[in-house]
């Protein structure tokens, strides 16, 4: 990890370059949390390489988990986990922490947790996660900051979740596959990251039918066996380039997309933007004459257009040919951006739930501050379209889930370094 403090970003005329596309993030967490509910080794390749995942490793860790990482390749053995309560000083630096509850449950039928962390983006509760686990027979009790579960055995039950949580999919799944009986999710998440994670629990024994839709039904067995899972391409790390490419005149190349799937919905915005893509052989293409078409957005559950690409999407219409609106839906707070482009000299006013973004903008350098990582990384994008020299500090949310945006911004001809 680079231990620098800030990120200096000048204006970019032109973008020209490959950018290699890291493994996701919010696919490996809940992988990484799932290897638990067998004993034994799981290799998980493409593991990128950021704060988040060093986290989860020392929080597995706690758990007598043995864990050897090969450049992007984490080995990790459960032969000797062993129960311990997991400190709220690990717990509260990411989201995903919360995703070993599960899990701990069916290894040890009780679990002592810190409460998650995660970006300042709303209140971020876990009501939902543990209404599903009072479902299931676990007895649930939150003092301040830790939270203590314990259930005899975990029952499948039938739970429709009030919002298609991710995380809460996630969590219910990865208790339900070790409870007795069958549990059916009715208004789960339908994100690529459910998918992935569904799919690789049956390549362990796993019983669960309807992945893809938000009625999962999973019927639990017996201890699961270590399996192997090869991580997909993070969608928001390409979807934050491929925005940023609507922007600036370019011809540039996202590699390691093995697949165009979970990203319909991100190319489909970026064509409206007007940026060409083509596929081929693992690689985007992306063309842009760095014109941006105004436009009213909106963000969704899968697959409507992700939040977690609002920040980027929101500074990029900055500089689109008119006046744009772009409405949050998934966190009540996600509008941190806002005062920070306003000191690049931004127009933008929210009303509710809705940003006016006054298009045409002149934006000029100056210092800015992460709040939050797609936030931090949407600040980097904004000062390649500001005159002169942006400086972008508290890069450290940046570096929780972008392995490293100054490598793959120099790659296609970005002015930017750390200092
Ligand atoms: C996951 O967070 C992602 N994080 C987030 O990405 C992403 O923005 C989010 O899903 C939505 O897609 C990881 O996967 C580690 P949610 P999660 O539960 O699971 C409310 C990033 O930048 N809610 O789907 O925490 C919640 O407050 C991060 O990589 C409850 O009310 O998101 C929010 O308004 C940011 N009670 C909405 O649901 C609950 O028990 C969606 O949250 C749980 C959630």
């Amino acid at each position: 990890m680079n231990s620098a403090k800030a990120i200096c970003v000048k204006k970019t005329e032109r973008l020209q370059g490959r950018i290699e596309i890291q493994g996701s993030k919010n696919n490996v967490l809940p992988i990484m949390a799932a290897t638990l509910l067998s004993s034994g080794v799981s290799v998980i390749n493409n593991c990128p390489l950021i704060e988040d995942v060093f986290i989860m490793c020392r929080l597995l860790t706690c758990l007598h988990v043995k864990i050897d990482r090969f450049g992007h390749t984490l080995v990790i053995d459960t032969t000797e986990a062993a129960y311990e309560p997991l400190p709220y000083s690990l717990t509260c630096r990411l989201r995903a922490s919360i995703l070993l509850l599960g899990p701990m449950l069916v290894r040890w039928q009780k679990a002592e947790i810190g409460m998650p962390g995660g970006c300042a983006i709303g209140t971020r509760p876990i009501d939902i996660h543990l209404e599903g686990f009072m479902r299931m027979n676990v007895d649930v009790n939150l003092d301040e900051e830790i939270l203590t579960c314990q259930s005899y055995y975990l029952q499948g039950c039938e739970y429709h979740l009030r919002f298609p949580s991710v995380g809460a999919t996630e969590n219910m799944i990865l208790a339900a596959v070790g409870a007795k009986g069958r549990t059916i999710l009715r208004g789960a998440a339908r994100e690529p990251e459910i998918i992935e994670l569904c799919n690789y629990l049956i390549s362990m024994g796993a019983l669960i039918e309807g992945i893809g839709t938000d009625v999962l039904i999973i019927k639990g067995t017996g201890e699961l066996t270590s399996g192997d899972y090869e991580n997909v391409y993070d969608r928001i790390v390409a979807g934050t380039y491929l925005l940023m490419a609507a922007a600036i005149p370019c011809d540039i190349n996202l590699t390691g997309i093995d697949d165009t799937g979970y990203m319909k919905n991100i190319i489909q915005v970026a064509g409206t933007l007007g940026v060409q893509t083509e596929w081929s052989g693992g690689t985007l293409y992306v063309k842009s004459s760095g014109t941006v078409r105004a436009g009213n957005y909106k963000t969704g559950i899968y697959p409507a257009f992700p939040t977690d690409l609002q920040p980027i999407l929101l500074t990029v219409l900055l500089k689109a040919e008119g006046n744009s609106t772009l409405t949050e839906t998934i966190f009540e707070n996600r509008f941190h951006i806002v005062k920070e482009l306003e000191q690049l000299n931004a127009s933008i006013t929210v009303n509710k739930q809705t940003a006016y973004i006054r298009g045409h903008s002149r934006l000029e350098g100056h210092p800015v501050a992460s709040t939050d990582l797609r936030q931090g990384a949407a600040l980097v994008i904004a000062g390649m379209l500001s005159n002169g020299c942006t400086l972008v500090t508290n890069i450290g949310y940046i570096q929780r889930g972008y392995e490293d945006m100054v490598r793959d911004l120099q790659g296609v001809g970005t002015d930017i370094c750390y200092i």
